[in-house]
């Protein structure tokens, strides 16, 4: 049994890292100031682990929250491209002022390795499809800009003190516990939601515009794997499914599944919005052995199911 410390384990993927964490045996401690978590997405495990309220921009708490641990799995973020447009300082204190006060702590701690949440995003303006690891990133948000440095920084702490560190570039994520109600909400939640409710619903742009949608098991699949599998400390990994599906074509499935057709229009498309997103994860494949077992329609379903049951 090791000792996992998940940092915005009160959020929507950290919550799902907790829980297989749990299911597989292991020792489970949470990093969260709840910020954009919430306690309810513990409460089915807040027994069964150590939830520490705190902020990961205080080093003081960081200190004390590696103490101990074995594996440092890092959601813990601001995640939203709008929310760094608004207010880019803070987005930087968090992600990557945070991230380098864990790095640093992890280091001292004697961590064995550390994984970091970073994102798609940091491709950014480089329109080359599928998107490749190996491609210059061209951030265009100062979320992007700030997930990148911190995948930077991971880089660095491996090279000169051996932390081993691994950055994952999650593409759009979604699946159960993800928000649908903030001003930053992800469009999948929205969207179910929105239908099931019979809200006016508004699609930016035409709707043609496509992402690599990626259900949230995929991306607890990866993380296990990006701490276990040895020999890839340093390294940087897409995690996705490796096939695109548009908007449009998701509100399609979401209506059939629903089974309504609810209120969707089309507005203005929104500025900075890339037309295109397809990852190429025969990287994650060769080197972590990740297999994206859950397509993403198969994933809609599942969280309609999930919504469903609660509203
Ligand atoms: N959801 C996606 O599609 C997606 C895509 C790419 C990357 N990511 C990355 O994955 C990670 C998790 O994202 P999510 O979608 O689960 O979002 P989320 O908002 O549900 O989770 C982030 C968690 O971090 C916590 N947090 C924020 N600021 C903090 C601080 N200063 N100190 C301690 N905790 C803090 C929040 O309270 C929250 O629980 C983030 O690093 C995000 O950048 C997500």
């Amino acid at each position: 049994m090791s000792l996992y410390l998940v940092t915005g384990g009160a959020g929507f993927i950290g919550s799902h890292l907790v829980e297989e964490l749990l299911r597989r045996g292991e020792q489970v401690r949470v990093l969260d100031n709840l910020s954009t978590g919430k306690r309810e997405n513990l409460a089915a495990w807040i027994d069964r682990i150590e939830f520490l309220e705190g902020d990961i921009r205080s080093y003081h708490i960081v200190r004390e929250a590696v103490k101990g641990v074995d594996y440092v799995l890092h959601q813990g973020a601001l995640p939203s491209v709008p929310r760094s447009v608004r207010d880019p300082i803070t987005s930087n204190e968090v992600n990557v002022g945070g991230t380098l006060n864990l790095l640093d702590a992890a280091r001292d701690a004697g961590v064995k390795r550390l994984v970091y949440a970073s994102s798609s995003s940091v491709y950014g303006a480089n329109p080359a499809l599928p998107k490749r690891e190996d491609m210059v990133p061209h951030p265009i948000s100062p979320y992007a800009v700030s997930k990148l440095a911190g995948e930077q920084y991971c880089h660095v702490f491996s090279r000169t003190y051996g932390l081993e560190t691994v950055a994952l570039r999650y593409f759009n994520v979604f699946g159960p516990r993800q928000d649908p109600q903030s001003a930053y909400s992800a469009f999948i939640p929205r969207f179910i939601v929105g239908i099931m409710q019979g809200r006016r619903l508004v699609i930016d742009g035409d709707g043609s515009q496509s992402r690599d949608f990626t259900f949230v098991s995929n991306v607890v699949q990866a993380n296990l794997r990006a701490a276990a599998v040895p020999g890839v400390g340093g390294e940087v990994f897409n995690v996705a499914c490796g096939a695109a599906m548009s908007v449009n074509e998701i509100v399609a499935h979401l209506r059939q599944a629903i089974g309504t057709e609810g209120q969707i229009e089309h507005g203005p498309a929104r500025t900075g919005d890339v037309p295109q997103s397809l990852a190429d994860v025969s990287r994650a494949r060769a080197r972590l052995g990740y297999d994206p077992e859950v397509s993403a329609r198969q994933g809609l379903d599942r969280v309609v199911a999930w919504f469903r049951e609660r509203l």
